[in-house]
């Protein structure tokens, strides 16, 4: 982390988990976990359906709440899909794009992660966008052309004010939901690639006020490390943040650095 510069962000995925009738519970064992000052922006990226409620019950520990995807469409005949205006008009803030689960059940292709990122901006959404390699890409030695392909292609056509919006998530998909974490040096790294290659469309400045986060396997446990990486401004965390007294852990692992 580096907040002199950029925020830090940790950032929830419910992913398909979580009922209304359990946020209560959730945000009253969050509350008993958290630490008394927040040294970061903590988002809950939740189900459509759910944020109404998160956001009336999440108002007191300040959570932001973010949705899980958009459509790529501004409006119209697109039964289920829900646009960047209806999340605006709710008072979302952030939302997820690109994620892998989405990308490989949905055939998301880069374009449409483009077109989604660009729906965001224009209401005043932050994206969280979401890259990384397989494994047999990291096997290959493709990791930092996948990750330079993917990171072009999202920011195609986004001008550097729209950039400040934006948050980038480094999650190799190995890592995703199988307890397998990139080490700290391994998601350093990438980090660090993404900076660059966003030094190298935008300049120093911009690249420098970007916070990226690293997902896959982010607990309790290994939070801390990941974190005190210089090019690692938060996380997009899953399975952990179903459980209150995790994700408050990992809130509190922003705090060394920051207080
Ligand atoms: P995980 O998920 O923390 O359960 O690995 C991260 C993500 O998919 O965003």
């Amino acid at each position: 982390m580096n907040n002199k510069y950029r925020k830090t962000v940790i950032a929830g995925n419910w992913k398909m988990n979580m009922l209304a009738s359990g946020i209560k519970p959730y945000m009253e064992e969050l509350k008993s976990f958290l630490p008394k000052t927040k040294s970061c922006e903590t988002v809950i990226c939740a189900p459509a359906v759910n944020i109404p409620t998160l956001m009336k019950l999440g108002k007191e520990a300040k959570i932001i709440c973010g949705a899980e995807d958009v459509s790529e469409h501004d409006k119209g005949a697109f039964t289920g899909d829900i646009s960047a205006a209806q999340l605006a008009d709710i008072g979302v803030k952030y939302c997820i794009v690109g994620h892998s689960e989405r990308r490989e059940y949905y055939k998301e292709s880069d374009f449409k992660v483009n077109a989604k990122i660009k729906q965001l901006l224009d209401k005043g959404i932050s994206p969280i966008i979401c890259v990384g390699e397989s494994l047999e890409q990291r096997e290959m030695n493709l990791t930092s052309a996948h990750i330079n392909y993917q990171v072009r292609a999202a920011l195609n056509g986004i001008d550097v004010n729209s950039l400040r919006k934006c948050v980038i998530a480094y999650e190799p998909i190995w890592a995703i939901g199988t307890g397998k974490t990139a080490t700290a040096e391994q998601a350093e790294e990438v980090c660090r690639d993404i900076r660059a290659i966003i030094r190298d469309i935008y300049g120093a400045r911009p690249a420098r006020s970007v916070s990226i986060l690293y997902g896959g396997s982010m607990n309790a446990k290994n939070a801390a490390e990941l974190l005190a990486q210089p090019d690692i401004d938060g996380g997009l965390i899953g399975g952990a943040s179903l459980k209150p007294a995790d994700f408050a852990t990992i809130i509190a692992a922003t705090g060394a650095e920051n207080e």
